[in-house]
């Protein structure tokens, strides 16, 4: 047996080496990776996969380390046929134990570089959770997923995709990322634009099934969707952004011109809200954090590409902030506006910015107390 710990997370038991991360990005060491924090990244798929309630489905955890989100999908999720690989031949005795200790007929181990493995099998179901950023990786993922399977994939490269590292951001993704409140949403759609882009090589497109910034990482599952036509819809969805961080001016356009000069960026919408109504946070490890990050992605007007907040606005007007259920009640007399899940202090809305910053001056502390 390799040296480690034994946990429980969710429904399964995994042995993981008794020195590993418990928050942060976690670091590339000599020993098999595992972050305790990344627990929330393996309920969603658990919940994603469960909410999609196939009759069989063959997985691929392409980089499984201590197997611990393979072990957890062939545990917790029915109908599914789950490969482990993991290139490391360390890793491989943690993922045999782990499949021994949850007692799985439905679970192999493998040890191979994905991108031979991707060339030679392919899945309905492929999963990408580099260290760091998932670029080299996404071509063998596209090549071994199955026509109409789904791709998943992980970024914890957050400095380049949200604009601390710009030079990088253009190296790696070939597109201009967005600084200030906009950061996290540009990043994930950056990534998201990237998948569309290597797709669309293949002659396929993609539908965002569920997408989301957690912690320090993005991650996006999406639906492969086949053939010309497919792919024109999704290079569609695919423009530049303009933001004015000083007037608060924003817009989005198809093409690249002297104001839209950020991204390329995906300009669609982030999630199928049908899927999400289907999935719930039953016996998960933190079921109260997926219950809260279930109804934020529910309700979130994901087809807006621009949110607010409500510092960025009280430095605008230099008014205090009202409570943000309070701007919110505001909002929706007027037009949509709903909380997003990449801060809790970040709205959406389909309001014009000129109407948002009125109704924000008007329901400001400020201009009550007057
Ligand atoms: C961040 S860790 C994965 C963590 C794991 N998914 C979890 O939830 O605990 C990245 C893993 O990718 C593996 N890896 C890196 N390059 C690979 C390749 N080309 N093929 C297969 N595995 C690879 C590394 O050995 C490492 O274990």
């Amino acid at each position: 047996m390799p040296p480690g710990i034994e946990i429980k997370e969710g429904q399964t038991r995994i042995l993981v080496p008794e020195s590993h991360s418990v928050h942060g990005p976690g670091t590339r060491t000599s020993d098999v990776f595992f972050n305790r924090q990344m627990a929330f990244g393996r309920d969603v798929s658990v919940m994603f996969l469960r909410g999609l309630d196939r009759d069989s489905m063959s997985i691929f955890d392409a980089m499984s380390a201590t197997g611990s989100r393979a072990v957890r999908i062939a545990n917790e999720v029915k109908n599914t046929h789950v490969t482990a690989n993991d290139v490391d031949p360390k890793a491989i005795p943690y993922i045999e134990q782990n499949i021994a200790l949850n007692s799985l007929s439905n679970c192999v181990h493998s040890n191979k570089d994905l991108h031979i493995l991707l060339s030679e099998q392919s899945f309905d179901y492929v999963d990408l959770d580099p260290f760091g950023s998932p670029v080299p990786f996404i071509q063998s993922a596209i090549r071994g997923c199955k026509k109409k399977g789904i791709i998943a994939i992980t970024a914890t490269d957050t400095a380049p995709l949200a604009g601390a590292q710009v030079g990088k951001c253009r190296r790696r993704y070939q597109s201009e990322p967005i600084r200030g409140y906009m950061c996290h949403e540009g990043g994930l759609r950056i990534l998201m634009c990237t998948i569309a882009k290597e797709l669309a090589k293949f002659d396929r497109g993609m539908r965002p099934l569920l997408s989301f910034y957690a912690d320090h990482y993005f991650r996006t599952y999406v639906q492969v969707e086949e053939g010309a036509n497919a792919t024109d819809r999704s290079l569609e969805q695919l423009g530049f952004m303009h933001y004015d961080t000083k007037t608060l001016e924003r817009s989005t356009s198809k093409h690249y011109d002297a104001e839209h000069n950020k991204g390329p960026f995906w300009l669609g919408p982030l999630h199928d809200k049908a899927l999400l109504g289907r999935m719930n946070a039953r016996d998960l490890e933190d079921e109260r954090r997926c219950v809260k990050m279930l109804e934020l992605w529910r309700n979130e007007l994901d087809e807006e590409v621009f949110l607010y907040d409500v510092s960025e606005l009280s430095s605008f007007t230099k008014m205090s902030p009202p409570k943000l259920e309070d701007l919110l009640e505001a909002l929706n007399q007027v037009g949509r506006a709903a909380p997003t899940h990449m801060s809790p202090t970040s709205f959406k809305t389909d309001i014009e910015t000129k109407d948002v910053v009125s109704i924000y001056s008007e329901t400001s502390p400020d201009r009550r107390a007057h």
